[in-house]
């Protein structure tokens, strides 16, 4: 894979940075304790490719707590928050974050991310960090004061767009083994490549992700499907085989199997289509969730029909069953979130077959009350999905989504049932036969639902009202005296 970075690396972007306050103040503390102090990480690495960051980590070859205090006193910053176990401070300047840190000379135990901690050199620091990139150091100290401290030549990795450890990368990566998925995602965010014994090494340490929480494995994840294209990401994880490791149903839909000479789309590649063009048209973290598993249960659904071809039947709603699945063993949001996303993958295939035959009202408004709010993001998604090869079809398919969104506009002004709310209520029934909370509420309840959406009455409370009592009638129940009329209060909505 080649590089596809947009970003170019300028060192001239650090000019002057020792006289900004935040690192003068750090500068004038280090020069007054006679402690050595660097700004590292990702700061430097975004400052140097002129990407934004919203937090700085400080190093200082002694107390990162007193430090950090010392340096929030000069700049009157507000409080200094202390996590006493991490041997870290942090505090907020100017909507930064600012972070310290004593350096630390660090080895992991093999079977958590519990490190067994001694204090170190910069140096020493430097080594334990995930990549060159992220091991770049800007000095705070009088002699080298804003030279660049880099013994693992980050900058040059930085230049050519290499993801590399600075240490032998099955110690990296057994130090962390998140950090594998970090080099996934760095790859993905930046267009950068993972440098090939990296990536051997990911291949060899991928089961080593088993220690990691469902947390920070999502974290990663989400960052990677934060970014214009998440193919990429999604490529790599598969091709160095992190992706098996915590998602393995997806994985599942790779291929394409051939039977008569009949064959079917990779599902893996079309889903990665159809997540990257939701990214053209979307940010919501949820709708790309939804386009990575609109077709997750194709694998389960899949036969082979003698004289149809392969047919997937029944795909959408097994797919909005295994959400839930998928969601937990992720540690993903259970609420909203996760209704959401299973809401998408049970109708994605609605707006499109609305038009095999001819788009009625009625299937466009039961279409509305089904999506309801979310009829937008299914729309995106339904026209991302439309991925054919075949030119001809695919044409049929975008007249057709045309249609549907003209008509569900047409239908939505006239009938509004996009968030459809009974124009009788349970209590208007028992009130107009006098009958306590029983069945037939609900059933009457139904039938005038049904008959808004497949308009054969308005959605109007008139006329509600008349084929309650209509209906009420059928079922056996006799309007209480005075009933025949919507009540004065209760004006058609
Ligand atoms: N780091 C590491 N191993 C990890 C996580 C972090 O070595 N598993 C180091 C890297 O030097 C990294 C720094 O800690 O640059 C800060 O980590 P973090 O804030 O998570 O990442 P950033 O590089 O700042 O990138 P981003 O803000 O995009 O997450």
């Amino acid at each position: 894979m080649s590089r596809t970075s947009s970003y170019t690396v300028d060192p001239a972007r650090l000019d002057g940075v020792t006289q900004e306050p935040l690192f003068s103040a750090v500068a004038a503390e280090a020069a007054l304790q006679g402690i050595a102090a660097f700004a590292i990480g990702g700061y430097v690495r975004d400052r140097l490719i002129g990407r934004p960051s919203k937090d700085i980590d400080l190093v200082v070859e002694g107390d990162g707590i007193a430090f950090a205090k010392a340096v929030a006193k000069r700049l009157n910053a507000g409080e200094v928050h202390v996590f006493k176990n991490f041997g870290t401070a942090m505090f907020m300047f100017d909507e930064l974050q600012v972070e310290f840190v004593g350096a630390r000379k660090e080895s992991y135990s093999r079977d958590s991310r519990k490190p067994e901690v001694e204090p170190g050199t910069i140096k020493d620091d430097q080594e334990r960090r995930d990549f060159t990139i992220n091991a770049l150091a800007i000095s705070m100290n009088a002699g080298s004061l804003g030279a660049l401290v880099d013994p693992f030549g980050g900058i040059l990795d930085l230049d050519r767009g290499l993801l590399r450890t600075p240490l032998d990368p099955d110690i990296t990566f057994s130090d962390d083994p998140l950090r594998m998925m970090r080099a996934v995602r760095f790859a993905t965010q930046l267009g950068f490549v993972i440098d090939p014994p990296t990536f051997d090494a990911i291949k060899r340490n991928a089961k080593r992700l088993e220690i990691i929480s469902a947390e920070r494995i999502h974290t990663e994840l989400n960052k990677i499907i934060a970014t214009p294209r998440p193919s990429v990401g999604f490529i790599l994880l598969r091709e160095c085989g992190l992706l098996q490791e915590f998602f393995p149903e997806f994985v599942e839909l790779s291929g394409a199997e051939e039977k008569h000479g009949i064959g079917h789309k990779d599902n893996f590649y079309h889903t990665l289509q159809v997540l990257d063009n939701v990214c053209e048209k979307s940010t919501d973290l949820w709708l790309r969730w939804g386009a990575i598993l609109h077709d997750i249960a194709k694998p389960k659904t899949k036969r082979f029909e003698p004289g149809h071809g392969w047919t997937f039947h029944g795909h959408e709603d097994k797919g909005a069953r295994m959400v839930p699945g998928i969601f937990r063993r992720l540690k993903l949001p259970l609420d909203d979130q996760m209704k959401f996303v299973q809401k998408l993958v049970a109708l994605h295939l609605r707006p499109i077959a609305l038009t095999k035959e001819e788009v009625t009202d009625s299937a466009v408004r039961r279409l509305l009350f089904d999506a309801g709010d979310d009829i937008d993001a299914l729309m995106i998604l339904c026209r991302a999905d439309i991925t054919s090869k075949n030119e001809r079809k695919k044409d049929r398919y975008l007249r057709n989504y045309e249609v549907v969104i003209q008509k569900l506009k047409e239908v939505e002004e006239k009938d509004r049932v996009r968030n459809f709310q009974p124009p009788i209520t349970g209590e208007d029934v028992m009130r107009a036969f006098g009958i306590p909370p029983c069945k037939l509420i609900g059933d009457i309840k139904t039938v005038i639902k049904d008959a808004i959406l497949d308009g054969v009455i308005h959605n109007d409370r008139t006329e509600a009202w008349e084929l309650m009592l209509e209906t009420g009638r059928k079922l056996g129940a006799e309007p209480a005296p005075g009933m025949e009329d919507p009540l004065p209060t209760a004006q058609p909505i």
